[in-house]
């Protein structure tokens, strides 16, 4: 059989909205590379807690994230696993359980605020697409909050996914996250560079009352549709 298209699948929403369980089956079924970005700022969100800068203090963010800061150079790379990539700082990828810590969890919006992070993160994620197609994947999904407006404006197919914030703050409690959703998405979507927000022209799919798996469903007729006109 012919190897299909590449595609480039864009996914964004709130905290808790259900893009990880989405793009992780959508990324088995279709062979696309899995690249979470909500992970990338987490990462960088404990890198800068544990060299004890604050997420107001912009100058030292700046001087740590600046590459060419000799003392301070912080070096990125991917680390595949599976069908999923992986950010690692100076070789490393953090653990899941420390990327999903209640401390990173309160301060993860407040540092992905600030445009410095934004920059430093901008080009990584643009590259992954490269990354996709070098290791032979037959597309990527991208999941974040900014995907389908600033990092893949292109993409073949933009989603945006949506569900009551009671339905995603239970999801979140059953996981057994300590975690203030409601607070998140307030910071997300109001900050002033790359702001949550469903891009005009996205695909927007309210699952509060619908199963992941008919959602997965839903996007992979999508995704089939969009193939098709490639
Ligand atoms: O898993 P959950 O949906 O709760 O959050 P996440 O996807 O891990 O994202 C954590 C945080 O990273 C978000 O609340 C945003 O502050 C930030 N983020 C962002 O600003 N832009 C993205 N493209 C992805 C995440």
């Amino acid at each position: 059989m012919a190897t299909p298209a590449f595609i480039t699948i864009a996914v964004d929403g709130g905290a808790a909205s259900g893009k990880s369980t989405t793009c992780r089956n959508l990324a088995k079924r279709f062979h696309l590379l899995h690249v979470d970005t909500g992970s990338h700022y987490r990462t960088i969100t404990l890198a800068l807690l544990r060299a004890n800068i604050a997420p107001d203090d912009t100058a030292a963010i700046e001087v740590a994230l600046n590459p060419s800061a000799a003392d301070t150079s912080i070096t990125t790379g991917t680390l595949l696993c599976g069908n999923s990539a992986r950010l690692t700082i100076n070789g490393t990828a953090p653990d899941a359980a420390d990327l999903r810590s209640p401390a990173v969890n309160a301060a993860v919006s407040p540092f992905a605020a600030v445009p410095a992070v934004r920059h430093f993160l901008f080009a990584y994620q643009r590259s992954q697409v490269a990354t996709a197609r070098t290791h032979g994947f037959h597309g990527l999904i991208m999941e974040g909050r900014d995907i389908g407006s600033v990092i893949l404006p292109d993409a073949h197919l933009r989603i945006f996914l949506e569900a009551d914030p009671a339905a995603r703050a239970a999801r979140r409690a059953a996981e057994g996250g300590i975690d203030s959703i409601v607070t998140r998405d307030q910071t997300d979507s109001s900050r002033s560079t790359a702001p949550l927000l469903c891009p005009p022209g996205a695909i927007r799919i309210d699952n509060t009352h619908v199963p992941l798996a008919s959602v997965v469903d839903q996007i992979a007729a999508l995704i089939d549709a969009a193939r098709a006109a490639l």
